[in-house]
């Protein structure tokens, strides 16, 4: 059984109402997508904006509801699970947005964002938890300097390692990691990317890794779903998706790759 098991989830906003109040049109943002992600796994995935990867990492974590489709997580059903269930579950799987600006709160200090979790989430006391904030900060490559610091003080790619900080302090299981790097200067991407894939080595975590360039998924995913209009249209290994794309929709993702995949790995 894998860790995370999505089978058959859809979902539709409806994108309008006329002056009765009847609602008019609907955007199928998510349209029978099934997959699945084992202990330890990276799962990239990838297409163009309005795809739907969003809204797919957002239902599984339950901050969207799917209209239909089973997500069971480590055993458990997502969708059935109480509000002390997901309480449970929401330990287990954390997320990382695309800007750290916006997911960290400018009135905290990073001491307080770090540890919040832990303040929610568990009975540890001040001393301790600042104790695992300087531990996790040091895990993230920014070390305890920035501890009474404020978000605004910090750089882009700083806040970033501090957002994925946050993100291990509870010891998930699994990340969803929505566009991490994209909203970073290009400088400082394949150094989060590094410290996001050896997390996943030393740590063991599981990410469902939302991307829409799929130039930079080569390094850490081991298998690509590839969606389109709200269906995936193909998954493989990252090895059959770079080499052996079987749709034209693929073919062109690829073929928007600026730099062009190292010749030593084609075949
Ligand atoms: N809350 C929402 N209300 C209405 N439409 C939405 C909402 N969220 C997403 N959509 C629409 O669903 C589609 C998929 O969006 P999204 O999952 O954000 O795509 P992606 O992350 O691949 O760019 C888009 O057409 C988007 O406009
Ligand atoms: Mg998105």
């Amino acid at each position: 059984m894998s860790l995370l098991e999505v089978s058959d989830i859809s979902k539709s906003f409806s994108t309008g109402r006329d002056f009765l109040g009847r609602r008019t049109g609907w955007t199928h943002a998510v349209q029978n997508v099934s997959f699945h992600l084992g202990t330890g796994e990276c799962l990239a995935v990838v297409g163009e904006s309005g795809a739907g990867k969003s809204t797919v990492g957002r239902i599984v974590l339950r901050l969207i509801e799917p209209d239909t489709g089973s997500i069971a997580f480590d055993g458990q059903d997502v969708r059935a699970a109480t509000p002390t269930q997901l309480r449970a579950l929401r330990r287990g799987m954390q997320m990382i947005f695309q800007d750290p600006h916006s997911s960290l709160d400018p009135r905290m200090s990073i001491l307080d964002a770090v540890a919040e979790p832990l303040v929610v989430h568990t009975g540890l006391d001040r001393k301790t938890r600042t104790a695992t904030v300087r531990t996790l900060l040091d895990k993230v490559g920014i070390g305890d300097r920035y501890l009474a610091r404020y978000p605004a003080e910090l750089s882009g790619g700083q806040l970033q390692r501090v957002a994925i900080a946050r993100a291990l302090t509870l010891k998930p299981k699994m990340i969803v990691c929505d566009e991490p790097v994209a909203a970073l200067d290009v400088s400082v991407r394949s150094q989060v990317l590094n410290l996001l894939r050896d997390l996943q080595e030393e740590l063991g975590l599981a990410y469902l890794f939302v991307c829409h360039d799929l130039a930079l998924i080569e390094v850490i995913a081991d298998r690509v779903l590839v969606m389109a209009g709200g269906r995936v249209v193909e998954s493989g290994t990252v090895e059959d998706i770079y080499h052996n794309p079987q749709q034209e929709y693929t073919q062109k993702l690829l073929a928007a790759i600026p730099v062009p995949v190292p010749r030593s790995a084609r075949h």
